[in-house]
């Protein structure tokens, strides 16, 4: 299913035979799916109308849904195929989910706004995340709707925007982790990518801000597209507005909070959201399981 901006292929769930439930959790963004069993393969209707609820919310929930790793990869790849992550530790059986979180030892590192894998040549369509186990409070994660962030920009910097070309790298999020040779091995393997500063979802045609704090370092074309003084205002402009964009992401309006209870699946779409995992339950245990699915290059 692909769409133009003119022409979006966003299909209502409502108008597709399904039995399951679908609760708006904002105005803006996310929805909790009820009255439905994970542990049994999706039949085509449940597929096709899960797919057009992800459109139309950007963030599924699903509660109580105690179902096994192996489970949770045939349900990922149910929409995709799934990727196998160069930096995070993987299930000892399932290279495809990795395992996230942190305990009394190591503190979780995903409380920055990203959108998962924005480094890689071809980005995440959509990452499912399900909670193994949590502190009783704390360590919640914010969805942001970022075709909202877009959409709300005053019309001069939307107009600004379009053809700039942004940088997206691993190594400044994951090169600390690593030895001076791992460095040098990721680097080559994964060079920093080039993705627009603005991109057209492929299913839905909306226009979304796809730069994120994490991963994207500079932008590839700010001194031609603005034709700026370079040696006054090159860096330091295109700075101010990296950091003006990556800010977006913070604005409360645009966004959802999730508080995880175990055996709960969050699915989302990378394409469109960014999100923050809280880091405010160290040293608690929060173990996470993640399968995260192959989108396209982003035009
Ligand atoms: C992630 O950043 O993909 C994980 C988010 C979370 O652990 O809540």
């Amino acid at each position: 299913m692909h769409a133009t901006p003119e022409s979006p292929a966003i299909v209502s769930p409502g108008a597709l035979k399904t039995s399951f439930s679908i609760e708006p959790m904002s105005p803006v963004i996310g929805a909790e799916i009820g009255n439905i069993d994970l542990t049994q393969p999706l039949d085509d209707d449940q597929y096709a109308a899960l797919r057009a609820a992800l459109l139309k919310h950007k963030l599924l929930v699903f509660r109580d849904q105690d179902i096994s790793a192996a489970q949770q990869v045939a349900l990922a790849q149910r929409f995709g195929e799934l990727e196998v992550h160069p930096v995070f530790p993987h299930h000892p059986d399932h290279p495809e989910l990795v395992m996230l979180g942190g305990d009394s030892k190591i503190p979780g590192r995903e409380n920055i706004y990203h959108s998962d894998v924005s480094w890689r040549a071809l980005p995440s369509m959509g990452s499912m995340l399900r909670c193994i186990e949590c502190p009783k409070v704390g360590g919640d994660t914010i969805w942001v709707n970022m075709a909202e962030a877009f959409a709300r920009l005053p019309e001069a910097t939307r107009n600004a925007l379009e053809g700039l070309i942004a940088v997206h790298d691993l190594l400044p999020a994951f090169g600390t982790r690593m030895t001076p040779e791992e460095r040098e091995s990721r680097r080559a393997a994964f060079p920093p990518v080039m993705h627009p500063v603005v991109r057209t979802h492929p299913e839905t045609g909306e226009r979304v801000l796809y730069v994120n704090e994490a991963f994207t370092t500079h932008l590839a074309n700010f001194i031609e597209k603005n034709e700026v003084r370079f040696g006054f205002d090159f860096r330091l402009a295109e700075m101010d507005l990296l950091q003006h964009l990556y800010r977006q992401a913070a604005v409360p309006e645009y966004q959802v909070r999730l508080k995880w209870r175990p055996n709960t699946i969050a699915f989302w779409d990378n394409r469109s959201t960014q999100h923050y995992a809280i880091q405010d339950y160290f040293p608690a245990r929060r173990r996470m399981l993640r399968a995260t699915i192959i989108g396209d290059a982003p035009v």
